[in-house]
This record gives structure tokens, C-alpha cells and sequence, in this order.
């Protein structure tokens, strides 16, 4: 199409594109290997002999894949006969027929989006193919630590929002919003924590999430929460005078801290009445070594009730009946593991796409997504949002992310030009972060 810049790709010699793929997928890949291998009694106990021929027939596997990465090879269609694979393959059909060859589909050259993702695509063909283990969450071990050495932070953020639930009917409209605010940017800064960008090393908290806020408040590149709040106070008027509800959907990013992130924002819009429902989206396969899944989500809730500290549990079995009272939900849905660029959604999910059009507002958490709403392309910095999005806009929505790959719209003129000067990999350091908004209403 006239006027959309290329993918980003690691056709792109010494781009953040070419090194995620040269070094940190390879990493990845053999962290998978090392765990899956240090398990190997584990799957004897559980399936004997079987679980000892799946361990070694799923690190062949993935060697295989490795290797085929780092050589460079074409892309190869998936061969497990899961619902989704036809998909997979059907757009790698395309791309060949696109480009006139195989090789344009190989590794370094395809989109780096679409290569990333077909990476954890295979992880998960890899053990599927090994039915004793094919249910095996390859990433637990390290989100469930991450979770763990958060505890000092999630204690804390549970203590700040208990503080607020217990007074939330006094509030001046003000106070709510200056509330409102704060629980944004935890959620926000909670996406600092994942696991993909460190290759595995850390994704947890340990600094108090509340007392950073003030000094983090310079990094926010694009700050559109004032358009948020007045998105939710409208909701609020238009479902007053209509005898319905007002829906927030959040697509969630990582699991750990960020997701307890998630939780206390979520917590804080229903208490307060700026929502009465609450739509959770995650991930039906591991993904991108630390995406929230159905289990991580309601061990996330279990682990918190279950904590040694009052306001903790006491939340954990808030959530808990917020989940049994339908006033939360947790969906989830193949599109969101699958390599589309959003502005794909309402053709090739419609049900998806339908039912976000239900939410008043939707929260698109973390890098991914945001790569995935601009389709991961290599933009100007002043294009603005609704452009980028291509014509995606089931209903206003607002992308939380902290930047970890080279692409960022809806800035000022000049604002890139002058981050570039002082910090050129300001799009790739996990350091700055955008609250950024847009509806469709809007124009
Ligand atoms: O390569 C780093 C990376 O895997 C990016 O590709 C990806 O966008 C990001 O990390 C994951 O971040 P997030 O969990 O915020 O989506
Ligand atoms: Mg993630």
C-alpha cells in the first residue's frame, strides 16, 4: 500500500531487529533446551521411559530449529496438526509467492514481527509433537521466580491500593482521578519487567512501585491520560443515563509483576465505579517467554490469597470473587499468538474484533502489542497514532508500553531528533515509556 513503510526485518545489518534475531532468539532457544533437559528426571518420574523419549525428542527438535535459525534458512511451514498451524503457513504461502523465492522467507530476511513469533510458534510445535509433555510451560520456572522476587513490591501496591479501597467513597472526583493517574503509571512502569528483553535474566520489581512515579514522570514520551480519564468519564455518563455498563478490556502483556500491575488497576476501576466489568485478554500458548496464560493468571490470583500478609490475600480473595461474580473475566483467543499486525484483525478475526468493539476503552500492555497496533514498521516519528494503526479501532483504546524495539509514532517534531542526540538507543532501552491513546470517535 502507498505510504506504509516496511516491516522492520533483520535484513537490517546491525538494527535492533538483526541483533534480536542474531543474538537474543538464539539465547532464548537454548534456555528452552537447558530447562527442558534439566526436567528430564522430572518427565521420568511422571511418564517413565516415554517422558525420557519426548525430553530427548523435543531437544532435537529445537536444536534442529536453532540451528536452521542461525544459518539462515527459509522459514518451513508448521507440520502439527493444531487449529491454528493452517494459518501459520497460509501466510507464509503468501510472503514466498509475494517475493518470488524461499529465500526471501528465511530468518534474517522475513519480518522480524513475523519471525519472532513463529519462533515461540515452534517452541510450542516442538513439545505438541511429544504428547507426554505437550502441555509443558517451558517458561514457568522463570515467571513464577520473577513473581516471587517481586514480593516486596506487590506487598507494597497492595497496601497503597488497600489504603484506597478503604476510603473510595469519600473521594472528590479529583482525588479519583489522582488515584486514577497513579495506578496507570504502575501498570505502565509494571511493563518494564519482562522477560523477553533480558533473554531471560530478570523481570521482576524490587523497588517501591509508588515512590519511583514522580522521578519516572520525565521518561513518558506521549502522556495521554488526561484523554483516558475523560474516555472513562463519559463512558460513565453515557451508561448512567442508558441503564448499561462500562466495559474495560486489558490486553494483557507479562506475567509477575506487571500482571499484579494489571490486577490493581483493574481492582481500582471497579471499586471506584469507573467500570463495571473488566475483560482480561492473555495468551492460549507461552509466549514470548513471559506472557501471561490462562494458569499464570489463576496462579497469579491463588499465590495471592494464599500470601502471609493481610492486604494481600485480603486483595487475592477480592479478585477472586471478582472473578466468580463475572465482574471480572479472562478470555482468550488464537489471534493473540498469532503474527498479524492488528490492523489485520477484523478480517481475519472477526469474532475478536467484534467483541472488542463492546469495551468502552481497551489497555494494550506492553511492546508487542504496541508493535503489533503500528505493525512493526519502520514509521516517522510524527506519523501520528491513528495513522499507524492503519484503520484499527474497534473502540478507543490506549497502548501502556515501555519502548523495547525501534518503532515510535505520535511524537512532536523534533522530540526523536533530540532523544537521538543524547541517547541513541532511547527506542530499545526499556528506559522511556508512552501512554498513548486514540479513538476513532475522536476525528
Ligand atoms: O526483542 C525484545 C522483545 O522480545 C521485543 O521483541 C518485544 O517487543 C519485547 O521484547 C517484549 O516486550 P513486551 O513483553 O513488553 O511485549
Ligand atoms: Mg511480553
Amino acid at each position: 500500500v502507498h505510504g506504509v513503510p516496511p516491516s522492520l526485518s533483520a535484513k537490517v545489518v546491525g538494527s535492533f531487529a538483526y541483533l534480536t534475531v542474531r543474538d537474543r532468539l538464539p539465547t532464548i532457544l537454548t534456555k528452552v533446551i537447558d530447562t527442558i533437559h534439566r526436567n528430564k528426571n522430572k518427565f521420568f518420574e511422571e511418564y517413565g521411559e516415554e517422558g525420557i523419549q519426548a525430553e530427548k525428542q523435543t531437544i532435537g527438535l529445537l536444536s534442529k530449529m536453532r540451528n536452521e535459525l542461525q544459518t539462515d534458512k527459509p522459514v518451513i511451514p508448521l507440520t502439527d496438526s493444531l487449529q491454528d498451524a493452517e494459518c501459520w503457513n497460509q501466510y507464509l504461502q503468501k510472503h514466498q509467492k509475494l517475493h518470488g523465492d524461499q529465500e526471501s522467507v528465511s530468518w534474517f530476511k522475513s519480518p522480524w514481527l513475523y519471525v519472532e513469533c513463529y519462533m515461540y510458534r515452534r517452541i510450542h510445535e516442538a513439545l505438541w509433537l511429544n504428547p507426554p509433555i505437550s502441555d509443558y510451560d517451558v517458561f514457568n520456572e522463570g515467571k513464577t521466580q520473577g513473581f516471587f522476587e517481586s514480593q516486596q513490591a506487590v506487598m507494597t501496591i497492595c497496601t497503597h491500593l488497600e489504603g484506597i479501597n478503604s476510603n473510595i467513597e469519600n473521594l472528590s472526583k479529583n482525588q479519583l482521578f489522582e488515584h486514577f493517574n497513579k495506578l496507570l503509571q504502575v501498570s505502565l512502569w509494571g511493563n518494564k519487567c519482562d522477560l523477553s528483553i533480558s533473554a531471560g535474566q530478570d523481570n521482576s520489581q524490587k523497588t517501591s512501585p509508588i515512590d519511583s512515579l514522580v522521578s519516572l514522570q520525565p521518561l513518558i514520551l506521549v502522556n495521554d491520560s488526561n484523554t483516558v480519564w475523560s474516555t472513562l468519564i463519559s463512558a460513565q455518563t453515557h451508561a448512567r443515563s442508558e441503564k448499561t455498563t462500562v466495559r474495560v478490556d486489558i490486553v494483557l502483556d507479562n506475567a509477575g509483576f506487571e500482571l499484579v500491575t494489571d490486577l490493581v488497576l483493574a481492582d481500582f476501576l471497579v471499586s471506584s465505579g469507573l467500570a463495571h466489568e473488566v475483560h482480561f485478554h492473555g495468551k492460549s500458548i507461552p509466549w514470548f517467554v513471559s506472557d501471561v496464560t490462562a494458569h499464570d493468571f489463576q496462579w497469579t490470583i491463588q499465590q495471592t490469597m494464599a500470601a502471609n500478609h493481610k492486604c494481600m490475600s485480603k486483595i487475592g480473595y477480592q479478585w477472586k470473587s471478582h472473578l466468580k461474580d463475572g465482574v471480572w473475566s479472562y478470555h482468550d483467543h488464537p489471534f493473540w499468538t498469532q503474527p498479524h499486525e492488528f490492523c489485520d484483525m477484523a478480517a481475519d478475526a472477526p469474532d475478536l474484533y467484534a467483541n472488542l468493539q463492546g469495551a468502552d476503552l481497551v489497555l494494550f500492555k506492553g511492546d508487542l502489542n504496541y508493535r503489533k497496533l503500528v505493525g512493526d514498521r519502520d514509521w516517522d516519528h510524527t506519523v501520528g497514532f491513528g495513522t499507524a494503526l492503519q484503520g484499527f479501532g474497534p473502540a478507543p483504546l490506549c497502548s501502556l508500553r515501555t519502548l523495547k524495539a525501534n518503532v515510535q509514532v505520535g511524537l512532536q517534531p523534533g522530540q526523536a531528533e533530540k532523544l537521538t542526540s543524547h541517547e541513541p538507543d532511547w527506542m530499545t532501552c526499556g528506559k522511556y515509556a508512552v501512554i498513548q491513546f486514540y479513538s476513532s470517535k475522536a476525528e
